[in-house]
């Protein structure tokens, strides 16, 4: 286990998925009931953009540097701008020094009544994430696996949820078969949450089975992708996808509203490309 999340901070894999992460935790929060969220793989909660992971990679200055520089931004781009400057840091002159996770992303959509269960494998990574929380008394930090966390801990008392699977796919193709095991159990526990898996896309043969197995989720299941170059390249990172399961009324025209500009601006050459498209629906 080698992947840190430091040094992909605030690139264009995170602008995508976190828009997403906060427009369904937006929908959760617009009826009263309580709600749950769950966080497979959670990372460390803050992102240090000028350390040295960061500056290594860079990879923040073709992700949200690109939004924070832009002008008339779709709503849900402004929103996920506004959140990640009100969860990040920023040092004297408004510049973002630091760039928030999931967790500190979701945390201000929480209200009294939500929960959320956040996993992370990683002993260093989950006692950051516990002092970045301060102890918030309605997230639950758990320092395990998370796909034996959907067996143990679902279904949570809240009736409605969200649970985020967002690996790490050091594992290429043997992270796809321990989604599928995990999320069949899951399923069979928490039929009616949301689910919203996020994936890389190198090669798009590789994705084609996962896809497959989609077919059989207990609801609709939506498929959103950005891809930066074409998508015939193993050798780099040539978009990611968004795969969610039991997604609220309308969220493909939510997103419809905002992903050709996050691929207009995120796209580094004329390979970019947006997709949007049902999977299975009733
Ligand atoms: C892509 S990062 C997560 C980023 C985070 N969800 C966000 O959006 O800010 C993946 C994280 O999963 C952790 N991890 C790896 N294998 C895991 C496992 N089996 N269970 C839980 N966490 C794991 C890694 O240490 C890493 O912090």
């Amino acid at each position: 286990m080698n992947y840190r999340h430091a040094f992909h901070a605030g690139n264009f894999a995170d602008v995508f998925k976190h828009t997403i992460l906060i427009g369904l935790l937006e929908a959760l929060r617009a009826k009263p009931g309580a709600f749950c969220y769950v966080d497979t793989h959670a990372g460390r909660g803050l992102y240090d953009l000028r350390g040295d992971e960061a500056t290594r990679t860079g990879e923040s200055d073709e992700g949200i540097d690109r939004l924070l520089a832009a002008d008339d931004l779709p709503a849900a781009l402004r929103d996920y701008v506004e959140r990640v400057r009100a969860g990040g840091a920023e040092d004297g002159d408004g510049e973002l020094v630091a760039y928030p996770g999931s967790p500190l992303l979701a945390r201000p959509l929480l209200r009294e009544q939500d929960r959320a269960i956040l996993c992370e494998l990683q002993p260093e990574e989950a006692a950051a994430l516990r002092t970045a929380l301060r102890g918030d008394p309605r997230m639950a930090v758990h320092q395990r696996d998370g796909y034996a966390a959907l067996k143990a801990l679902l279904p949570p008392p809240q009736k409605r949820g969200l649970v985020l699977v967002d690996p790490p796919f050091e594992a290429q193709g043997g992270e796809y078969t321990a989604i599928q095991k995990a999320l069949e159990e899951a399923f069979r526990r928490w039929p009616n949450a949301i689910y919203a898996i996020w994936y890389p896309i190198k090669k798009r043969e590789t994705i084609v089975p996962f896809h497959r197995w989609l077919r059989n989720a207990p609801g609709d299941v939506l498929v959103a992708e950005l891809l930066i170059h074409p998508d015939h390249s193993p050798l780099r990172l040539n978009g990611c996808g968004m795969a969610m399961v039991n997604t609220p009324w309308q969220f493909d025209q939510s997103i419809e509203a905002w992903l050709p500009t996050a691929k207009y601006l995120l796209t580094t050459d004329d390979g970019g490309e947006a997709r949007l498209d049902w999977l299975r629906r009733s």
